[in-house]
């Protein structure tokens, strides 16, 4: 299911809302969470909204999708350093309930083998994921297996190309990652993909009309029973106009 909104401000705010209606259905949620600058609003709308509705947040556990190679909890650039600074700081959740790959483990196969058993034993109830401009979820890369599970990827140069513009000094940006693969991102029972911006239009429509392929790791959402696509205008403006409405309501 596609829902369109007219600006990126809607687009967080309706996420968030629908990740505070399942967190007050499911006190107990284990939510699967991602990074980038299309989450920072919504972990900020949520964080807001956790402020004027508190709610109580023991029983919530957390499975963020990826870290880089060699970064770690206190390099402002990790993956660990964004989820406390945007939402971890600002609420209630225990920290053994948070989960991210460590991106500076000594044995990173070991690494991944602990973040699939862990990820296994707690599946997901709701996916938020984002994607990259070359489709990519989390850190899987075009090409990917979809049978993947959590693995040592090396970036393409694309992703580095992109991600480097959060970096002072682009040449610290990692050459690899750790991510979670295919096969736990679709264990999740309900999946939420996030897309604005312009520069977004293009992986939409390639989104669209692509068959399910490996080529276009975003594509194998088309395959998971209970997913939905979040886009705002700019994100959506090569759809095919039936593809784009009726705009829903925010509640
Ligand atoms: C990174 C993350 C992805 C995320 C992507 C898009 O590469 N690993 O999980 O979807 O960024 O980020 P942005 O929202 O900044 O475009």
């Amino acid at each position: 299911m596609y829902l369109i909104f007219d600006t990126q401000e809607e687009v967080s705010r309706y996420t968030a809302q629908l990740v505070y209606e399942r967190l007050q259905n499911k006190p107990d949620i284990t939510l699967g969470l991602a990074t980038g600058s299309t989450m920072e609003r919504i972990y900020a709308e949520l964080v807001t909204l956790l402020q004027q509705k508190p709610m109580d947040l023991a029983q919530i556990t957390t499975f963020n999708l990826d870290e880089y190679v060699g970064l770690g909890r206190s390099h402002p650039q990790s993956y660990y350093y964004y989820m406390f600074h945007h939402l971890f700081n600002y609420v209630d959740i225990p920290a053994e309930n948070i989960h991210l790959p460590n991106g500076k483990a000594p044995d990173l196969e070991a690494e991944c083998k602990r973040y699939n058993e862990l990820c296994r034993q707690q599946p997901t109830d709701l996916q938020l994921l984002g994607v990259g401009t070359n489709g990519h979820i989390a850190f899987n890369e075009p090409g990917t297996s979809f049978e993947s599970i959590t693995h040592v990827v090396a970036l393409t140069k694309q992703t580095r190309i992109d991600n480097s513009r959060f970096f002072s000094d682009p040449s610290e940006m990692p050459h690899e990652a750790l991510t979670m693969g295919f096969q736990e991102i679709m264990n999740a029972k309900e999946i939420t993909l996030v897309v604005t911006g312009k520069h977004k239009a293009e992986i939409v429509e390639a989104f669209h009309y692509s068959t399910v392929t490996e080529t276009l790791p975003v594509s194998v959402l088309k395959k998971h029973p209970h997913y939905t696509v979040i886009f705002d205008r700019e994100a959506a403006s090569l759809l095919p106009v039936e593809a784009t409405s009726p705009t829903p309501c925010i509640a």
